[in-house]
């Protein structure tokens, strides 16, 4: 009964780097291109603000420079909807709504909730408990069927469903899908290039090891022969690497960006030394990533274009939002 739609969001909280690629942008232009599914991207801007207040002028060009990303990394604003969440209203009322169907003791039990409020909850702002209704209203705005995201986000995913229930039960009504989690891929987690059991992230400032999107040819090159690694050679099966969680990440993002299997990376390079394989990695890093950089400084060249890209998708998706917005009024009796 509904439309196979995918939804999917980030924040622009700027620094983009490897692992918002291959976790997110990357496995999103995928499933844009597969065709099986209406794509809907979304920089969220207010769940960017939860934690703490930005520059207004670093929130503004941190979503430009994501808007730049996603084109750059190969979303197509003809083929998918790519939006910026303030600019489609609807996301900001429909969360109300949902506000009133989630529980406090729902939104207590999140553990982003935990770990980003952290012993001082009186302290953290209302917005960042009410963050997980925020993102279903996100998803459910546009009757999404399917959301890819990564890991980390499948508690939140689970929350969507309760909501999504909870309306329809409550109402007596079936007009909320009940959301798929899209996880998949061997590079939902990519790993820290000094130390291959942290995750890498942005909101670690001392790591320089982490590849940025904007990063040139040169930059890519240099880190990877940097990364961390044993003096063992590349084992001939993937059961060989475990224990060895830096080798590991570099076979798993050689095989997110050449679209191969990590068992196929070492087909090619079993018992080589990782002086070699960092080499090779290098070659297919700077391959896909440089074209990458370039097209994103070029489009934040013109920043007006970006703006007149999101404004677009805005109307796009209102022709979706409005009449959801309304008839879910309608169901509660406003
Ligand atoms: P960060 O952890 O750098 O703050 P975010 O939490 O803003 O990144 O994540 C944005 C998107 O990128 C999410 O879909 C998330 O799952 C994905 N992502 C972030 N870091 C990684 C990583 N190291 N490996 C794979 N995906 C990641
Ligand atoms: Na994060």
């Amino acid at each position: 009964k509904f439309t196979p739609r995918v939804f999917s969001g980030m924040q622009p909280s700027g620094d983009l780097h490897l692992g918002n690629y291959l976790g997110a942008m990357k496995r999103w232009v995928d499933m844009q291109d597969a065709g099986q599914h209406e794509t809907v991207y979304c920089m969220v801007d207010l769940h960017a603000i939860t934690a703490t207040l930005l520059d207004p002028d670093t929130l503004r060009q941190n979503t430009r420079e994501l808007c730049a990303g996603f084109i750059a990394a190969g979303i197509d604003p003809e083929k998918s909807i790519l939006i910026n969440q303030s600019q489609v209203p609807e996301h900001a009322q429909l969360a109300w709504i949902f506000n009133c169907i989630a529980r406090m003791g729902w939104m207590g039990r999140m553990t982003q909730w935990k770990d980003k409020a952290g012993k001082n909850a009186e302290a953290a702002s209302l917005g960042l408990l009410a963050y997980p209704a925020l993102m279903a209203a996100d998803i459910l705005i546009y009757h999404a069927t399917h959301v890819p995201v990564g890991e980390d986000q499948k508690q939140h995913l689970e929350l969507t469903r309760d909501i999504a229930a909870k309306f329809n039960h409550d109402y007596g009504v079936e007009f909320f899908p009940i959301v798929e989690p899209v996880i998949e891929g061997v590079a939902t987690r990519v790993m820290n290039l000094q130390d291959g059991t942290k995750k890498m992230s942005k909101s670690d400032p001392s790591d320089k090891s982490r590849i940025n999107m904007t990063d040139d040819a040169d930059t890519i090159a240099r880190k990877i022969r940097k990364a961390k690694t044993d003096p063992d050679p590349l084992p001939g099966d993937v059961d060989g690497l475990a224990g060895r969680p830096d080798a590991r990440n570099l076979v798993n993002i050689y095989a997110a960006l050449a679209e191969i299997e990590p068992q196929a990376v070492l087909d090619q390079h079993a018992g080589a030394l990782f002086g070699h394989f960092k080499a090779a990695l290098a070659d297919v890093a700077v391959a896909k990533l440089s074209p990458i950089s370039e097209e994103m400084a070029r489009l934040m060249d013109d920043p007006a274009e970006i703006d007149r890209i999101l404004g677009r998708g805005a109307e796009r998706a209102r022709e979706i939002t409005v009449p959801i917005l309304e008839q879910t009024y309608d169901i509660i009796g406003m």
